[in-house]
């Protein structure tokens, strides 16, 4: 992607590729158990307030720095400024080397899941059964590292391949196939028998049982799973005309992002409570319930593995986006090939993921303040550098390059941006403000 500065062709091209990245398992493995651990509904009153104000204008921003600089993050900020941006564009790449490195283990679940629901897993619907699976699944040393291997293995063929020709097109159909399978699930999902607790769990804010954790654990998964704070979204932006309408953009991806995880919670959590599970089980919580709807619906065996399936691709395409961001670095700026950048970068982050990938089973009783090696790398990265990279965005469009950016959104004029002015106070003051006192209290 970044050797030739290709361009999108149209917006909903556009659209696509950055809603690919936006869209993967945040949304529909995350999502759900975070939501779950941190009382519901009062969560998800909290999440769409900070994906609409704060996520939405940072990506505004960094469609609009990546597009005004036609460059990588680190080159962005080196060609707009002179020079590096208080770190912003080298903690982009680490993120997205930390970030992947757990990705590509959940992503590996997925190809295992796709495998096991052609077998005989969704023979059964006990939840214990199914819970005792998914136990025994990731505990299993071999299994874990095998498939985080695999799942490492297909994101670098497709980077090191492009991603226009094969993955680009395939997501194309695929996701909208997506679209239309979750929602049938939800639709199972919404009438089990019991699934009202479920419902009223997600859609009932206890405002009393938020803290300061419930903001952070908000914030961090927004700027997860709307991709931003580490710069693929403006990698992105740097391959778009200066004719698409970047407000509009922007409200699409972020639309989009945001439906897919509601309807994921949808899925999940009325299950959750229909079958008994705990709604803070934490990252096996999709595993386990899922496969339990499988088995109780009509057509089970064939959803069960198609969903699956097109989940490992969806997980693809934003692992894909982030290796890019690491690689990318390693190839504009480093003088490496892409070849030899991507086996470099691909094989550093497996191996960063081993750990991760052991936390269930053999490492499970290796933990710092409580959480795991998988959880830390999550908290690293989601927590604390994505929204640090957001207030160092936000900072830089809001005050070193408001008229340039100002312009790069509108096209020189050519577009309107009515909330230009609601746009720059929270990247001058609101988001940086809100995510730094989240941060310290949070901490
Ligand atoms: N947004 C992706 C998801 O929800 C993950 C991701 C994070 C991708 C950061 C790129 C950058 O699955």
């Amino acid at each position: 992607m970044s050797e030739n500065r290709g361009e999108f062709a149209t917006r909903a091209g556009f659209i696509l590729a950055a809603a690919g990245s936006a869209i993967g398992l945040g949304n529909i493995w995350k999502f759900p158990y975070v939501a779950g651990q941190n009382g519901g509904g009062a969560f998800l009153v909290i999440y769409l307030a900070l994906v609409f104000s704060i996520g939405l204008s940072v990506m505004l921003a960094e469609f609009a720095i990546g597009r005004a600089a036609r460059r990588n993050p680190i080159g962005a900020f080196a060609k707009l400024k002179g020079g590096a941006w208080i770190g912003v564009d080298y903690m982009g790449v680490a993120a997205g080397f930390v970030i992947l490195s757990f990705y590509a283990v959940v992503g590996g679940w997925t190809i295992a899941y796709t495998v096991h629901t052609l077998g005989a897993l969704l023979e059964t619907a006990d939840p214990k059964v199914l819970g005792a699976f998914f136990g025994d699944f990731v505990a299993d040393p071999k299994s874990s590292v095998l498939y985080h291997g695999l799942f490492m293995a297909l994101t670098m063929a497709v980077v090191i391949g492009g991603v226009e020709k094969g993955i680009e097109r395939a997501s194309k159909i695929l996701m909208p196939v997506l679209l239309v399978l979750l929602i049938a699930l939800c639709l199972r999902a919404v009438t089990l028998p019991g699934a009202g607790a479920g419902l009223a769990f997600f859609l009932t804010p206890d405002f009393s049982k938020v803290g300061i954790e419930t903001l952070h654990a908000a914030l961090g998964q927004a700027f997860f799973s709307l991709s931003l704070g580490m710069g693929a979204l403006l990698t992105y932006g740097s391959y778009l005309s200066r004719h698409v309408h970047l407000t509009s953009a922007a409200l699409w991806v972020t639309g989009l992002d945001t439906l897919i995880a509601l309807l994921a919670g949808f899925l999940i959590l009325p299950a959750v409570f229909a079958f008994g599970f705990d709604p803070a089980a934490g990252p096996g919580l999709t595993f386990i319930t899922l496969p339990a709807v499988f088995a109780q619906m009509p057509g089970g065996v064939l959803f069960g593995p198609l969903f699956f399936g097109l989940l490992s691709i969806a997980a693809l395409t934003s692992a894909v986006s982030l290796l890019e961001t690491v690689v990318a670095h390693f190839v504009d700026d480093r003088g490496m090939g892409r070849r030899a950048a991507t086996a470099w970068a691909g094989v550093g982050i497996f191996a960063l993921g081993i750990p991760s990938a052991l936390s269930f089973g053999v490492l499970s009783g290796f933990t710092f303040a409580g959480r795991s090696f998988f959880d830390v790398m999550d908290y690293l990265a989601s927590n604390i550098m994505l929204p640090l990279g957001g207030i160092a965005i936000a900072l830089f469009a809001g005050w070193i390059l408001l008229a340039r950016i100002t312009d790069e959104i509108t096209a020189a004029g050519e577009h309107r941006f009515p909330l230009a002015v609601i746009w720059t106070w929270i990247c001058r003051l609101v988001a940086p403000a809100a995510i730094a006192w989240i941060l310290i209290s949070g901490l």
